[in-house]
């Protein structure tokens, strides 16, 4: 790993064993992005400008027709200078004027990767793991500065950037449009992949050709949401799952997003990633700094799947933290889907009893349990136990459900409010809300204004007070409303386009202050399932609930897609009854359990009303995955058939010492020609050999990954089957 500046060139370069990425310092002023891509050895100036005097084109430099900003390949391009393509900031002035000119100040070369004030990010444990390159962009005319930062890593091949602004003039400005990252990259020849989708249809994987224009992917839902994840992905047009080259970039943040792929008339596309300028503006004074989230851009010359082994190690290893980062995670039942609203201790006891028996590890007591909440019309914001339901409170029950050899586990939606609610009624003026007009309700509720101290002192309070009176292990952090009627009575009225990021700033802080205070927990984040799920929240939850929808075939598509960025072990997938109940879809359990255990694996049924057979079927299944979950939870994850494109699902995991292999493999229709399926593994080595265990039939590394394994033809609709190989030890 490395960073070099040349000179003469005036070339910035930053490097690993596998990845470069390279721009340079145009007529001492201009960043031009040169190339990323695999790593060059020697970089001899491809990718070099070259000027013309062409039509339409503005000259920044008076003495010099051929050269123009709209022409250059640019990193953190600016507006009014002579680029019409979108800028990467837009600054006012107090004269209202949005006119700046930033150009090339300095640069510094930093060991390690610093971190980013109250904000989620990658981060090192060692300063030998990565270098950041610092570089300064400055307006004399203002004296304000931009600080770009660039991190490369001697693992991974990835390279993280973000963006500090820095008044350092008299004057208050007004930030406008502040991206997180742009680039330009060469030619047009790309498809474009985004993960779009919506409630109980989260993360499909959506390719299509860049031809001209722009493709924007953003979200002003007050979160990353659900129907667009804060990721855009280049593609080579050749590139497919397995090869040819990929630039994927994600956005290390919760809240409203822009990504963007804009074609321009010369050829080259910009690629840009920040907040939605649609609902973000920041007044920044004299003095003061200005953090935007960070960006990782992921390179791959192994397609997408390449990019994906990328970013699951880097987030499992650098983005989450805390003391369940490198823990295999507990099996858990949660009672939603079978009780909703109708808790009691009597209920979560018995509950309990049955999950000890079938191995489970944690009990989630979900909604329901809290002051009057009987249904989603009440009580958000009381976090006080109902003692009609649980007499003993929940120290009582939490203790009970420990005894009966299990954890136990919690949910809350702590950034919510009901109307109907002694908070609420208490503190009316805590919502987001604007003063005019009645706030809009959604699932009967509204939103706490996060960036009101008070209400976090109040959010810290309540949930450190239940953390600290009863023994809890786990979490469940919900946010089951988007946010409207953005303004807050908190904010200054010239400050109210802050909120946006201010409520983001406000949430991560108490999460912050709960992960350092219960550094036990932990914390799964849930947004209505998936509608959340992001690498902002990943740094304080190491997992995520997917999504409402349990459905076993659903599921198949769901966490496809979100293994595109994610990692099988942040993923919260359970078992749930059949017929479904989103879907009404009937599912062997054999299968559900199949789609479930590729990932964080639950359950969510009454186990008190299965027949014997079932119960005795499910205590096979969770001792089959404890004994397997160190390679889902660590492994490597290779996609090999997409169920949204087909009739087939398909992966692989490979264990982080090569060992072990478990191959999963669905067909959800079943064919009446009984066509063979073959399906070909990967990650395995091709010299060895693997004993399938299921039969003690063994196969070279080679035949499972060229020739394949001829999955024996569905006989019904909705099979899901799991093999496993262990790699014989040579001799
Ligand atoms: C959301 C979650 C569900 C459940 C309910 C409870 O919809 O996604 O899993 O917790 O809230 O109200």
């Amino acid at each position: 790993m490395n960073i070099w500046y040349e000179e003469q060139e005036h070339i910035f370069s930053l490097s690993n064993e596998r990845i470069s990425y390279i721009f340079s310092v145009e007529k001492d002023r201009y960043l031009s992005h040169r190339y990323f891509g695999r790593r060059l050895k020697r970089y001899g100036g491809s990718g070099r400008p070259y000027f013309f005097d062409r039509g339409f084109c503005a000259n920044p430099l008076p003495e010099d027709r051929t050269f123009s900003l709209d022409t250059l390949p640019r990193e953190y391009p600016d507006i009014n200078q002579g680029d019409f393509r979108c800028p990467a900031y837009v600054i006012q002035t107090e004269d209202g004027r949005r006119v700046t000119r930033f150009g090339y100040k300095g640069y510094e070369i930093l060991e390690g990767k610093p971190g980013l004030e109250g904000l989620p990010s990658v981060y090192v444990e060692d300063e030998g793991e990565a270098m950041t390159l610092r570089v300064t962009l400055e307006d004399e005319v203002i004296k304000v500065r931009l600080l770009l930062y660039y991190t490369v890593f001697q693992d991974y091949d990835a390279v993280c950037r973000h963006v500090e602004v820095v008044n350092g003039g008299d004057q208050e400005i007004y930030l406008e449009r502040l991206m997180s990252m742009s680039m330009d990259l060469p030619g047009t020849d790309y498809d474009v992949v985004t993960l779009t989708g919506g409630h109980m249809d989260e993360k499909n994987i959506n390719r299509r050709p860049l031809t001209s224009d722009s493709v924007v992917a953003e979200s002003i839902r007050g979160s990353s949401s659900p129907q667009a994840a804060p990721c855009v992905v280049l593609m080579d047009r050749e590139a497919g799952e397995h090869q040819g080259e990929v630039w994927g970039v994600n956005f290390i943040y919760s809240g409203d997003f822009q990504a963007a792929a804009q074609v321009s008339q010369y050829r080259t596309v910009r690629v840009q990633m920040g907040m939605n300028p649609l609902t973000f503006g920041w007044s920044l004074g004299a003095g003061e700094r200005f953090t935007v989230p960070e960006t990782v851009l992921v390179y791959s010359d192994q397609g997408l799947n390449g990019m994906s082994q990328t970013f699951h190690s880097l987030y499992q290893k650098r983005l989450c933290r805390g003391a369940h980062r490198d823990r295999v995670r507990p099996v858990l039942l949660n009672g939603w889907e079978a009780f909703t609203f109708d808790v009691d201790e009597e209920k979560c006891l018995s509950l309990a009893r049955e999950a000890a028996k079938l191995g489970v590890e944690l009990l989630v007591l979900d909604d329901g349990w809290f002051k009057n909440r009987k249904d989603d019309k009440r009580a958000l914001g009381d976090w006080t136990e109902d003692e009609r339901k649980f007499p003993g409170g929940i120290p009582r029950l939490a203790e009970a459900v420990r005894r009966e050899g299990l954890e136990f586990g919690i949910w809350l939606e702590p950034e919510m409010v009901s109307p109907d609610s002694d908070l609420y009624r208490s503190h009316g003026d805590w919502v987001i809300r604007s003063p005019h007009y009645d706030p809009v309700l959604s699932r009967n509720q509204y939103v706490l204004d996060l960036s009101n101290p008070q209400v976090r002192d109040y959010v810290i309070r309540s949930v450190s007070d239940l953390l600290e009176r009863a023994d809890i292990t786990y979490v469940k952090w919900d946010m089951n409303r988007h946010i409207t009627d953005l303004g807050s009575f908190c904010l200054a009225e010239g400050r109210q386009r802050e909120l946006s990021h201010r409520y983001m700033l406000g949430l991560y802080e108490i999460l912050e202050t709960l992960n350092s205070r219960f550094p036990h927990v932990l914390f799964e984040s849930c947004s209505s399932g998936g509608g959340r799920y992001d690498g902002g929240m990943l740094y304080y939850m190491p997992q995520t609930w997917a999504s409402d929808n349990t459905d076993g075939v659903c599921r198949l598509g769901i966490q496809y897609g979100t293994s595109l960025l994610f990692p099988p072990v942040t993923m919260g997938c359970h078992v749930s009854v059949s017929p479904n109940l989103q879907v009404g879809r009937s599912t062997s359990l054999a299968m559900r359990f199949a789609v479930a255990m590729s990932g964080n694996l639950g359950y969510e049924m009454d186990f008190r009303r299965l027949p014997e057979k079932e119960r005795e079927e499910i205590r096979r299944q969770i001792a089959f995955y404890k004994e397997l979950r160190e390679v889902v939870h660590k492994g490597r994850f290779y996609r090999l058939a997409n169920p949204r494109e087909g009739n087939l699902a398909a992966w692989n995991f490979v264990s982080e010492d090569g060992e072990r292999v478990i191959f999963c493999c669905y067909q959800i229709l079943s064919d009446v020609v009984r066509a063979s399926v073959l399906v070909k593994l990967r990650g395995l080595e091709r010299d060895r050999v693997y004993r399938l265990r299921q039969d003690g039939s063994c196969y070279g590394g080679d035949e499972l990954m060229y020739a394949g394994i001829t999955a024996r033809p569905a006989e019904e609709d909705f099979t899901g089957h799991i093999y496993v190989f262990d790699r014989v030890t040579e001799g």
